[in-house]
């Protein structure tokens, strides 16, 4: 595949149908493994793996410093990649985009450098009840150091936002409103067009989570007019270590740097220094060259399924997990949203949830169980935790089958 191009060669929802893509995938090659954990990080494809390699093999140096050939083919890969996430996520510039370590350093990013500087005492930040700890801690840090207070939106019983109560949460003391795309401990799709249409409506600028959402559906940052957009490689079935920040560029521009060192200045003396445009500011030090390559691949990699195939593919599985497990005696689905994508996050009564996850992987079946980094959804539920398949593209209803096996099997030892 070349790394400089998008793929347009789209496989369609029959190929997926057929047998997932689980053909794809290396580690998958294990055929006894049945791997529910793509929520946590999803497997690699080969042309992610041979990303990386060939450019460690035959075209690494550090880029935008080298007059020699193989530095300047290196930064084309790299700012190759960044054109990729911009026509990926729909964005009008690729200096719109900021690489960064993932969504978490993302969000860390934005509380430190657009929202600190626009925080009083007594002002309010805003975010949901159903954030991953990424997009909760770093809003109460910004509390203690700030005196801003932190509001949320709260849930209702199917694991959705209750938007009723947003109208009157975005007040004239709101700086931001953060909300994830999609929960990753729910699975929940939130209607972020409608959120980010009532914020505007107030002047409120909206951060977008979409580490769970880009693997799944297709985003457009323009369409959804939020002013930034965060998304993690490592779920999007690229590298770990490298992810995206989108911005409006004229955000981007007002921001002050957060890191400082080479590669984000102009110039330095003794005295002071010039920073670098957007967005170089924003990426001090030698960044992970080669993560950014293999997220370009891995976008090339999902695009080349097609988007609007994996959607379909996957709600399908959803479809038919509902049913596979909705027969297993005494399992609760914890997220029952009207629009979700493929979790299944669920309490197996009488069974503790990492009894569940031990007793599966007996079964070569990985899940994730526990509070999932997102401890207030867990509270308002009033569980302490649950077991979570989330799927990706290399699954298959076959799995679920095999997951619902396995628990009926736990059902019978633990004579529940
Ligand atoms: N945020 C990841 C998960 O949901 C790690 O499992």
């Amino acid at each position: 595949m070349d790394p400089l191009k998008d793929v347009a060669d789209c496989r369609d929802l029959e190929f997926l149908r057929q047998n997932g893509a689980r053909a794809d995938f290396p580690l998958l090659q294990n055929e006894d493994l049945v791997f529910l954990d793509s929520g946590a990080s999803a497997q690699k494809p080969q042309v992610v793996l041979d990303a990386l390699t060939d450019f460690y093999r035959t075209g690494y140096a550090n880029i935008h410093r080298g007059v020699y050939r193989l530095s300047q083919q290196a930064t084309e890969l790299y700012e190759g990649a960044r054109g990729k996430i911009q026509r990926f996520l729909g964005a009008a510039e690729s200096s719109e985009i900021v690489f960064v370590r993932g969504a978490t350093e993302g969000l860390n990013l934005l509380a430190h450098s657009f929202v600190r500087p626009r925080v009083q005492p007594g002002d309010e930040i805003l975010i949901t009840q159903m954030e991953h700890h990424s997009n909760i801690v770093p809003w109460q840090m910004l509390g203690q150091e700030t005196g801003a207070v932190l509001k949320y939106v709260p849930l209702t019983g199917t694991g959705e936002l209750d938007l009723a109560a947003l109208p009157e949460l975005l007040t004239d003391r709101t700086r931001v409103l953060a909300v994830t795309h999609v929960s990753n401990a729910l699975g929940t799709i939130n209607p972020v067009a409608e959120i980010i249409r009532l914020a505007r409506e107030k002047g409120v600028p909206v951060i977008v989570d979409g580490a769970q959402a880009v693997p799944h559906l297709a985003v457009d940052v323009q369409a959804l007019d939020c002013d930034f957009y965060v998304f993690s490689g490592h779920k999007l079935y690229g590298p770990t270590g490298i992810g995206a920040v989108y911005g409006k560029a004229e955000h981007w521009r007002a921001m002050p740097p957060w890191q400082g060192g080479g590669d984000m200045i102009l110039s330095v003396t003794m005295e002071q220094t010039t920073y670098a445009e957007p967005p170089a500011c924003f990426e001090a030090g030698t960044p992970d060259i080669a993560g950014a390559i293999g997220l370009g691949a891995a976008i090339d990699y999902v695009q080349g399924l097609g988007l609007a195939n994996i959607t379909a593919y996957e709600q399908e599985l959803l479809a038919a997990g509902t049913e596979i497990l909705g027969a297993v005696p005494g399992l609760r689905v914890i997220g029952t949203a009207a629009d979700k994508a493929a979790v299944f996050s669920f309490v197996l009564e009488g069974v503790h949830p990492h009894d569940v996850g031990t007793f599966l992987d007996g079964d070569n079946i990985a899940v994730r169980t526990g509070h999932h980094c997102a401890q207030p959804i867990m509270d308002y539920f009033g569980i302490p935790a649950t077991t979570r398949a989330s799927l990706g593209v290399y699954n298959t209803a076959a799995d679920l089958e095999a997951l619902a096996e396995s628990l009926l099997r736990i059902r019978k030892f633990f004579r529940v």
